[in-house]
């Protein structure tokens, strides 16, 4: 595991930026499953601005989770990718692969955990991202499985149907098998409301376990934590 922290948001979107940037420069075929959140929305920002003209057509977008919205709703996940990185680089349209969160959540989950079998490489018998960039939210959830459903983690499907805690809103979410199977896991992970729960999951004291993001844990090994002082802490 590696720890990168950054003086503010903003250094995390350009470092996590130049990270990315690196992988998709070097890689034909390169697969990463993008996230929600607002850490995501300031390195998509960053990257429309700084890096429009990268060979995009090497890079494969799927997401690790999305809310069972439609594709135009200011909830959607691709919807705030698309408005700030997929408009404004040049990209073909085949290799986006969204979820269709306007689709039965169930019928969804099913379709896009095979759609990882049919698109993706395997190794250990699962689909194989070479990146999944994951937030994690104030009550330690990540992708979206929260910690009043964090059975969901150990689910052997490769994607499930979870229930947002307060909201009820359903959403599409990766699983920990094909999380920790991934080539490397990047957290993004900005603010003083996420301290705690970086602090009790880096420490690995006893309520971490609670928390999903303190599941990720991936067989490579390749495990990243984009943070900025905030959330860190001391
Ligand atoms: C989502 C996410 C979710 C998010 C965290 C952190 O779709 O809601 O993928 O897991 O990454 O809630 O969000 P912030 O970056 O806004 O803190």
């Amino acid at each position: 595991m590696e720890i990168r922290a950054y003086k503010d948001k903003q250094e995390v979107a350009r470092e996590f930026s130049e990270f990315l940037v690196e992988r998709i420069a070097s890689h034909k075929n390169y697969n990463v499953a993008l996230s929600g959140g607002s850490t995501p929305k300031i390195v998509f920002d960053y990257l429309a601005q700084h890096y429009a003209d990268i060979p995009w057509g090497n890079v494969h977008f799927y997401w690790g989770d999305e809310r069972c919205v439609s594709p135009t709703d200011a909830d959607s996940n691709y919807k705030m990718t698309l408005d700030h990185l997929l408009s404004k680089i040049s990209i073909p349209k085949e290799n986006i692969h969204r979820v269709l969160g306007e689709n039965d959540p169930e019928g969804e989950a099913k379709r896009y955990g095979q759609l990882l079998v049919e698109k993706l490489k395997t190794a250990n018998g699962i689909p194989q991202f070479d990146l999944v960039i994951l937030g994690m939210g104030s009550d330690g959830h990540t992708a979206s499985i929260f910690p009043h459903e964090i059975e969901l983690w150990d689910s052997e499907k490769n994607c499930v149907v979870a229930i947002h805690p307060d909201s009820g809103q359903r959403r599409v979410s990766l699983t920990g098998r094909v999380i920790n199977n991934a080539k490397e896991v990047a957290f993004l992970v900005t603010g003083a409301d996420k301290k705690e729960k970086v602090t009790s999951i880096l420490a690995k004291d006893g309520a971490s376990k609670n928390y999903p993001a303190s599941l990720v844990d991936p067989k490579s090994g390749k495990l990243y934590w984009f943070m900025d002082e905030a959330a860190k802490g001391a």
